[in-house]
């Protein structure tokens, strides 16, 4: 049996539905209070509001725990693979081995980019962003790929989906080609998904490439620990663009578009460019300083998240591979160290322990990144390829969902009230 909640307005008692999900804080459902009452919620940052219904991704902020469908995402990270953990967003279980090797098999059938669309990079600067020319190349795909945009079709949305999960890497690959001025390398589709973006990446044509095993496991990982995570930012944005009915590849060009905010996943550029600035374990307490000081906007990076109030598994994940990478390559970059002790200095701050503030996902993954060879504008370009499998497995959620309709937030409106017009001559 539900509960209900009672509330008190001016005048008038109301009473809404709790609705309760398999797990997680129960949530009153105010769908009529606008009906009932003339009010509105307020909340701005959607703090304590649930946008949706969906059946992906579980996050207990608290406990530090995220779950794909169920499943831990330590223990996805640890023994599955992108394609198992793409697989199992889009359809709800892990697959079988007949099962994952036919999906294999579509998404590698899909890799090629339309020829017509190496043109189109050249009509970008060299020094563009990345971020730049995957959310203009990733937005102009509906352009080339008109049999997958009839949305009503459920056939042609899972077209859609496949293509844009296939097509990522070879878009974000062409990007960094594009910006060193290499020549493009197609896709090598006897090779794995994250074997063949490496080899896209770092490959030249003059030679052949051989994949390390290592940082193929390792960057595999990395785009597991990527996927999906609920309603963030970016998805949000896909769900809201994809609520109009727009086609799926103009919503991940949305969705690639908010990524990039620094406070997102931008974040992993600026964090590894703060540990490089700081340089030294001696500067470190200066950063934390003014990490705390009201009156510097300065934020540690990497750090904080509107979720967690503990370590986020992911960042967990990403601290044991910086170490395995770093020994596979040979390497042993000194930012490392300076973001081994910052953590521990931040984390024993007494500013940094009452407001709750852990490493997240992005306070690692620029210095594996750095290792493997990645200039710092890739990394939310590889963030952005990952993510694309939890935006478009919420999109299709999304447009599935009998109960979905067209995102509408409403306002606290606070600009003048109505005035007449004064003429030019006379204000
Ligand atoms: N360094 C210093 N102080 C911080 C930090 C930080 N990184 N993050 C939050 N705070 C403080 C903030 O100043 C505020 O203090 P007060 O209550 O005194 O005003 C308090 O902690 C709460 O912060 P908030 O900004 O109200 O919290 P939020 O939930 O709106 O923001 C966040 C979450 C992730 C945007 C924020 O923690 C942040 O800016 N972190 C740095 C950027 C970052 O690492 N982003 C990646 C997030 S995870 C991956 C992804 O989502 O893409």
């Amino acid at each position: 049996m539900s509960d209900t909640a009672k509330l008190q307005v001016p005048g008038k008692d109301v009473e809404y539905p709790v609705l309760s999900g398999s797990v997680g804080p129960d949530v009153i459902d105010i769908r009529k209070l606008y009906g009932q009452t003339g009010m509105f919620t307020y909340d701005p940052g959607f703090t304590s509001t649930a946008s949706c219904e969906s059946g992906l991704t579980y996050i207990d902020g608290d406990q530090g725990v995220l779950l794909h469908r169920g499943y831990p995402i330590g223990q996805l990270a640890e023994q599955s693979s992108f394609m198992e953990v793409s697989y199992l967003l889009l359809n709800g279980e892990l697959p079988n081995q007949e099962e994952l090797t036919k999906f294999e098999n579509t998404i590698t059938r899909h890799t090629m980019l339309h020829e017509q669309l190496a043109t189109f990079y050249r009509g970008f600067r060299r020094d563009a962003h990345p971020m730049a020319v995957m959310c203009g190349v990733a937005g102009a795909l509906s352009a080339f790929y008109h049999d997958s945009t009839d949305i009503t079709d459920p056939k042609q949305r899972m077209i859609a989906s496949h293509r844009l999960i296939a097509k990522m890497p070879t878009i974000a690959a062409m990007a960094y080609k594009y910006s060193v001025g290499q020549p493009f390398l197609y896709p090598d589709n006897s090779l794995s998904y994250t074997g063949n973006f490496l080899r896209m990446t770092f490959g030249v044509p003059a030679e052949e490439y051989e994949v390390n095993p290592v940082v193929e496991k390792a960057l595999d990982r990395i785009f597991i620990l990527h996927a999906d995570h609920e309603q963030n930012a970016s998805t949000s944005t896909v769900r809201l663009a994809g609520s109009s009915g727009a086609n799926p590849f103009a919503c991940i060009a949305a969705g690639i578009a908010c990524l990039w905010g620094p406070a997102h996943g931008g974040a992993n550029e600026a964090a590894l460019n703060m540990l490089r600035e700081i340089g030294r374990p001696e500067r470190i307490p200066e950063y934390i300083a003014r990490a705390k000081d009201k009156n510097d906007p300065f934020r540690l990076m990497g750090f904080g998240h509107r979720v967690y109030k503990n370590y986020d598994p992911r960042a967990t994940v990403m601290q044991k591979t910086v170490r395995e990478v770093f020994e596979a390559l040979k390497v042993n970059d000194p930012v490392f160290e300076v973001a081994l002790q910052l953590e521990e200095m931040a984390l024993s701050d007494p500013y940094f322990i009452e407001k709750k503030l852990f490493p997240n996902v992005d306070f690692y993954s620029g210095v594996i990144l750095s290792a493997i060879g990645f200039p710092t504008t890739m990394f939310t370009a590889l963030f952005a390829l990952a993510r694309t499998v939890g935006w478009v497995a919420q999109w299709n959620e999304m447009i599935s969902d009998p109960e979905q309709k067209i995102g509408r937030p409403r306002q606290l409106y606070t600009g003048p009230v109505q005035r007449d017009y004064v003429p030019v001559g006379k204000r």
